[in-house]
């Protein structure tokens, strides 16, 4: 039997065995041939992005089905980054950016909640709103995101942060530059 694990403003999720299943709902707003086609086009990027990553060397779920509107993907049966980041782990989640960055792929909501830990591999899940770019600006938002997100809801946050940028340092070449926009990007925020 199918059990509802998720919830949010686009899609339901739901878990049976070692499947998980997101579907993307209808939003009534929308006229439904536009909504069928962004909801369809929107399962199916998605499902595109998370191989494609994978392809890079960056550990995601195996997708088993594609069918409209939802997303049939293998079960990372492990625990939040969030609930139990360290230097270490936060060093390691970095690499991992570093090597998605490197590859063209930005992935668009980079939160300790859409990454997994098990048997000590971290997994990136939730590709709902990533897309292929290769500028500092977009790279520059998902690293801030990252570092917004630790600087929240973690204690000893700096050094999360220096832990991630060692490990982006180590498999991304313009590491230096998408940290340079980091800081604009920081700055920007600090007058609105
Ligand atoms: N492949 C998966 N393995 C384990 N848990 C998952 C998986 N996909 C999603 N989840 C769980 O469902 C939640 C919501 O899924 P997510 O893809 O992040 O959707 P949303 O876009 O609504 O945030 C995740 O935070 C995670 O707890
Ligand atoms: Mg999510």
């Amino acid at each position: 039997m199918a059990e509802e694990i998720g919830r949010g403003a686009e899609a339901v999720i739901t878990r049976d065995g070692d499947r998980v299943t997101k579907w993307r709902r209808p939003k009534g707003y929308r006229l439904k041939p536009l909504d069928d086609r962004i909801r369809r086009e929107r399962t199916v990027m998605e499902s595109r992005l998370i191989s494609e990553a994978r392809r890079c060397g960056v550990p995601t779920p195996i997708i088993f089905d594609v069918d409209n509107f939802s997303l049939t993907m293998e079960h990372i049966d492990g625990i939040k980054l969030k609930d139990v980041i360290d230097p270490a782990l936060s060093e390691k989640a970095g690499e991992l950016a570093g090597r998605l960055h490197a590859c063209g792929i930005v992935h668009g909501d980079l939160t300790t909640s859409n990454m997994i830990l098990k048997d000590g591999k971290i997994y990136f899940i939730d590709f709902g709103l990533a897309f292929h770019d290769h500028s500092l600006e977009a790279q520059g938002v998902d690293v801030h995101v990252f570092f917004q997100t630790v600087r929240s809801s973690h204690d000893s946050s700096e050094e999360l942060v220096d832990a991630f940028l060692r490990g982006y340092a180590r498999t991304y070449s313009r590491a230096g530059d998408v940290l340079k926009r980091v800081r604009e990007i920081e700055g920007r925020g600090r007058y609105l």
